[in-house]
């Protein structure tokens, strides 16, 4: 049996002022669902005060981003050993955004999440297709080739430290969600992508979570797919109430 993971996403949004009070408020929300495991991943201004108002509850803190060497003249980045001396246990990699606005590669992707693993951190692995790319035909080729590189040399050992989330870009923000159908058929291709590269014992063991305009009120029939082990929420992990409620449709 898969753990169920939620984690929120919040981008850009929380100042480091209102960190402490959202992860309080989702700490105390949630804190009867203690089955599912339950992360917050933030800003990483906000980590600090994150981390300290997440201590001694259930939640788990994560960045939304690394970079894959430990130190070095990288002016601006932050690198996977700083996350976790600061207290950080989770970390976002290749996100749609990062990937569409930050020149983010599926073999950056790959460096930062063998990086990410070998600190000690679970790497959260973003895959998914464009609205361009599903209507030209191209889903399996695109996923099959984020994972396959993304995931280069990623080991079955690896994988306790691995989440993959399938977030299709075209549900990202837009208040549009793939069916549980939809989003099964991917989640069943990634495990099988990933059975070859780790192979099957392991990939059965990975946790694939669905992103992409997941809500309290599509949450469960998603969550209730054989494959699908969790969510990445984005703009409604900004509200306690509605991520609580998304934990407890995973519970
Ligand atoms: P959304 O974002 O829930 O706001 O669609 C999900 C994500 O981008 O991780």
């Amino acid at each position: 049996m898969r753990k169920k993971i939620i984690a929120g996403n919040w981008k850009m949004n929380v100042k480091p002022s209102e960190a402490a009070a959202l992860v309080k408020a989702v700490a105390e929300a949630t804190a009867q669902y203690g089955n599912v495991e339950t992360v917050c991943c933030t800003p990483a201004i906000d980590l600090p005060a994150a981390i300290a108002a997440a201590a001694g509850t259930h939640v788990g803190i994560g960045a939304e981003n690394c970079h894959w060497k430990e130190s070095g003249a990288y002016t601006g980045e932050i690198s996977p050993a700083m996350l976790v001396d600061a207290g950080a246990k989770y970390v976002i990699i290749g996100h749609s955004e990062r990937r569409q606005y930050f020149g983010e590669t599926d073999e950056t992707v790959n460096q930062r999440a063998r990086a990410a693993i070998a600190a000690g951190l679970v790497a959260i692995v973003c895959v998914g297709e464009t609205l361009e790319e599903r209507e030209g035909g191209k889903l399996v080729e695109v996923i099959e080739r984020q994972m396959n590189v993304g995931l280069k040399d990623v080991t079955a050992a690896d994988c306790a430290k691995l989440v993959v989330a399938y977030e299709p870009v075209w549900a990202i923000g837009t208040g549009k969600t793939a069916t549980p159908d939809q989003a099964q058929e991917v989640h069943a291709l990634i495990r099988a992508t990933l059975a070859k590269l780790v192979g099957a014992e392991a990939a059965e063991s990975v946790r694939i979570q669905y992103g992409g305009s997941m809500k309290p009120g599509n949450a469960a029939e998603l969550l209730a797919k054989k494959d699908i082990d969790g969510g990445l929420i984005g703009g409604a992990a900004l509200k306690a109430a509605d991520f609580a409620a998304i934990v407890a449709a995973a519970n």
